[in-house]
């Protein structure tokens, strides 16, 4: 499938964006570990969640799934307790899904049987001894394929270990985690940033023992069931990213998006873009499931550049294809170092972003562990390929909704791995976004 999006005159009007990815997954993992029943609002229907999902269903888990439209589901997970799982009849399928594959990996370390976790050609490109690691070191036996999918896990008489972790990652830190809720002793693990840190949130409001001071994350092993959880998944900022770039860059615009999650961990992007002086409101401040939520208001300005570096990078890591869009539109050179993770994403995203962009005529340098952005440039369409990318395939979007001519967005099926809907969402702004 591809979608061919004409340059637009202005985009408004108001938005709920679907609900938080990550949360989504983590949803689903923690509620089937709990004693009792979930009922989840706002999950997020997407391909990556569907194979957590899936995944759950096939360790005994049962999961009543009701669609409420493209972007909303409502779950029912009957929680089966920390001892509760089913050894799988077969290969858990992880489809693209990272997140779905090193957060499993962290619960099936705990199990006293063995399973497998497999995904796609693009996840089994991606690296895992990040999680193998440190799971190992509890005392599982994994297995990987050269440090890659597909993992074999054997596992149970876990013991806590203290931990620092190269890098800062949620994955990494939620396998960690989870893990750590079936060994003997306290986990501890240190970040060198501040990844996200929803599964701490989850487990904090599921009465487990866990206690965050900084970058240290201590955890004790729960001498009572985790609690079900019964909430409102908030939106999700990642894909709020979108629409919200796309109301600074396209002249004329205005756009409220309502209930996006705010937690400090995800919001990089909107401090860039603050400083870069983008005009961005943020109203109606409140909190669901332990996570602040507001609603923004965006509207069209001049942008100048940005530097981002640092602890910053892990606090934006899947913004980094759009805030290249935005860059493109901002007077001077924005600058992106310390962020050679994006190389190991859905795709080498500096290879990618830099790529496509270029395609489209704007300036672009990459790095080995970032890129430079040279604004402003007029863009022009042209066919554009998603990389199998989902965040890639939304940023060229937004890029097309800015060019001269059409633009089309080649292998664009990949954005319902995340956020279905997108076009949908674009045409009700009023942008001409055709799918075929
Ligand atoms: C995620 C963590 C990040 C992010 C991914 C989702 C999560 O990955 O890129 O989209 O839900 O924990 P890393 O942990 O590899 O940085």
């Amino acid at each position: 499938m591809r979608i061919s999006i004409s340059p637009s005159s202005g985009l408004s009007g108001s938005i709920i964006v679907p609900g938080d990815k990550s949360i989504s997954h983590r949803v689903v993992m923690m509620s089937a570990l709990a004693d009792g029943v979930s009922r989840l609002q706002n999950w997020l229907p997407a391909g990556d969640c569907h194979a957590t999902l899936n995944a759950m269903r096939t360790l005994g888990v049962h999961i009543d799934f009701t669609a409420k439209n493209e972007t909303q589901a409502d779950l029912v997970v009957r929680g089966v307790g920390l001892h509760g799982l089913k050894a799988p009849m077969h290969p858990l399928g992880c489809w693209g899904s990272g997140t779905t594959m090193r957060l499993l990996a962290g619960i099936l370390a705990g199990q006293p049987f063995e399973s497998t976790l497999d995904g796609h050609e693009g996840l089994r490109r991606r690296p895992m001894l990040r999680v193998a690691t440190p799971l190992q070191k509890m005392g599982a036996t994994v297995k990987t394929t050269e440090g890659r999918p597909p993992l074999t896990i054997k596992g149970g008489n876990l013991t806590g270990i203290d931990y620092t972790m190269p890098i800062a990652s949620g994955q990494v830190k939620s396998a960690i985690l989870l893990a750590g809720l079936f060994a003997a002793g306290e986990t501890v693990v240190r970040q060198p940033g501040p990844a996200r840190d929803h599964t701490e949130n989850m487990l904090r409001a599921q009465g487990a023992p866990i206690v965050s001071t900084g970058n240290t994350i201590r955890l004790t092993p729960p001498t009572q069931a985790l609690a079900p959880l019964d909430a409102a998944i908030p939106g999700d900022f990642s894909s709020a990213a979108f629409p919200l770039v796309a109301a600074l860059l396209v002249p004329g615009s205005r756009v409220t998006i309502q209930g996006v999650n705010m937690n400090p961990t995800r919001t990089g992007l909107l401090e860039v873009l603050q400083a870069m002086q983008a005009d961005v409101q943020i109203l109606n401040e409140t909190e669901e499931m332990g996570e602040p939520l507001a609603d923004m208001v965006a509207q069209t300005g001049p942008l100048r550049s940005a530097m981002v570096k640092g602890n910053l990078v892990v606090r934006m890591i899947d913004e980094f294809p759009i805030l290249a869009v935005a860059a493109t539109q901002a007077a001077g050179t924005t600058t992106v170092r310390d962020a050679a993770e994006l190389r190991l994403k859905e795709t080498d995203r500096i290879k990618a972003t830099v790529e496509e962009l270029r395609k489209m005529g704007a300036h672009l340098i990459p790095h080995p562990d970032g890129f430079e952005v040279h604004g402003p440039t007029r863009l022009k369409g042209g066919v554009v390929q998603s990389h199998g990318d989902h965040r890639l395939a939304m940023a060229l979007a937004v890029a097309g909704l800015l060019a001269d001519g059409l633009t089309i967005v080649e292998d664009a099926d990949v954005i319902a791995d995340s956020y279905p809907g997108f076009v949908t969402m674009l045409s009700r702004l009023g942008a001409e976004v055709v799918l075929s």
